[in-house]
C-alpha cells in the first residue's frame, strides 16, 4: 500500500489501511513541527503550488508551513490575486503552473469536482484542499488524528456531526473516513440542512440534536456555511443558537469525557458556545496543529512514498 505519485482527492477512495498510513506517518511528522529545528530535507528539490481559489485561514496556511517544514519550495496563489479575475480559465491556470515545473498543486475551489477535473488538467499530483461542498479529506484525516490521540481509538466510538450537514464538505469526508474506521456517526441539524436522499451505513441522522449527542464520545460542531445557502434554511440565528447550538447544558447529554471539535472559523455564540470552544473538553487548538502535521504526511507519502 502506497499513497506514491497519487492526487488526493476524497476519502471515498481510501482505504482503512491508507487512512491508518497517514495517520501513523502525521504521527511521525509531529516530532518534526515539535523539533526545534522545524525543518527536514524530505522533500527538497520539490516544487508545491498552493492554488487558493476560496478563502482559507488554516488549510492554506498548514499546508504552505507543511511543504516548507518538510523543505519543498512552496508558492501561493491566491483567488484574488491570479489571473483568474482576468477571466483566465481554471485549465489555463492549471497548465500555466505545470509549464513552471510544479511538482503539486494544493488547491480549494468553490466548484464540486474541481480537483477531480484538475487531474484531467495536468500532470503533476493534486491535493484537493476543499472543492464546494464535495470534499475536505485533509480536514477529516486531521480530525481523526485528533480523536485518535484523545481517545486512543477509533473503532466504535460514537460521534455526532450537528450543524449545516448539507452543505459541508468537511461531513462529507469525515462521514468516509470515521465510517471506514469503525465509527458510528450521528448527523444532525435542522431539517432544511439534512441531505434529503441518504442511506449509509454505520451512520444516523436525527433531526433532534440531544438524540445525537447523548452519550457521544465526540461532537463535531459544523459551521453554518452561510455562503452556500440561499436564504430561508434556518429561521433565525438566535433560533439555530437555541435549538442546535452547542452549549454547556447541552454538552451534559453527551459522555464526561466527550472531545469537541469544530473546523473553524467559527460563527460566533451561532453553533457553538465561547464557553464550550474554550473549555478543557475542546480539541479545537489541536485540530489546528494536527493540520499541518497530517498535510506534511499528505505531502510526503505521496510525493516521496512510503521508504524503507
Ligand atoms: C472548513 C472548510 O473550509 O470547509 N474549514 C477549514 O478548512 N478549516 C469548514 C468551514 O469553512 O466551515
Amino acid at each position: 500500500m502506497n499513497l506514491f505519485g497519487k492526487s488526493i482527492i476524497g476519502l471515498e477512495n481510501f482505504s482503512s489501511d491508507e487512512i491508518r498510513l497517514v495517520l501513523d506517518t502525521a504521527k511521525e511528522m509531529k516530532k518534526i513541527i515539535r523539533s526545534g529545528e522545524k525543518k527536514v530535507s524530505n522533500l527538497r528539490g520539490k516544487a508545491i503550488i498552493n492554488l487558493f481559489l476560496e478563502n482559507s485561514t488554516r488549510t492554506r496556511t498548514s499546508f504552505e508551513l507543511a511543504g516548507k517544514y518538510l523543505g519543498a519550495d512552496v508558492v501561493s496563489i491566491n483567488a484574488s490575486t491570479s489571473s483568474m479575475t482576468k477571466g483566465e480559465s481554471l485549465r489555463d491556470t492549471l497548465r500555466t503552473v505545470e509549464a513552471m515545473g510544479v511538482d503539486a498543486v494544493v488547491m480549494r475551489h468553490k466548484a464540486e469536482g474541481s480537483a477531480e477535473y484538475a487531474t484531467k488538467c495536468i500532470k503533476p499530483i493534486i491535493i484537493n484542499a476543499g472543492d464546494g461542498a464535495h470534499a475536505h479529506p485533509s480536514q477529516a484525516l486531521l480530525d481523526l488524528l485528533t480523536i485518535e490521540e484523545s481517545k486512543n481509538r477509533l473503532e466504535g466510538l460514537k460521534v455526532a456531526i450537528v450543524g449545516d450537514i448539507l452543505h459541508s464538505r468537511v461531513a462529507r469526508s469525515d462521514i468516509f473516513g470515521m465510517t471506514k474506521m469503525g465509527m458510528e456517526v450521528h448527523l444532525a441539524g435542522p431539517k432544511t440542512l439534512l441531505p434529503r436522499f441518504f442511506n449509509f451505513d454505520g451512520v444516523t441522522i436525527h433531526e433532534n440534536v440531544e438524540d445525537a449527542i447523548k452519550n457521544a464520545d465526540v461532537i463535531n460542531v459544523l459551521r453554518l456555511q452561510l455562503e452556500r445557502m440561499q436564504a430561508g434554511l434556518f429561521p433565525s440565528a438566535r433560533e439555530y443558537a437555541r435549538i442546535f447550538g452547542i452549549n454547556k447544558n447541552r454538552l451534559s447529554l453527551a459522555k464526561d469525557d466527550v472531545l469537541i471539535l469544530h473546523p473553524g472559523p467559527q460563527n460566533k455564540g451561532l453553533e457553538i458556545s465561547d464557553e464550550v470552544t474554550y473549555c478543557e473538553k475542546s480539541a479545537i487548538h489541536s485540530q489546528v496543529e494536527n493540520g499541518v502535521a497530517v498535510r506534511m504526511a499528505l505531502l510526503d507519502l505521496t510525493l516521496l512514498g512510503v521508504r524503507d
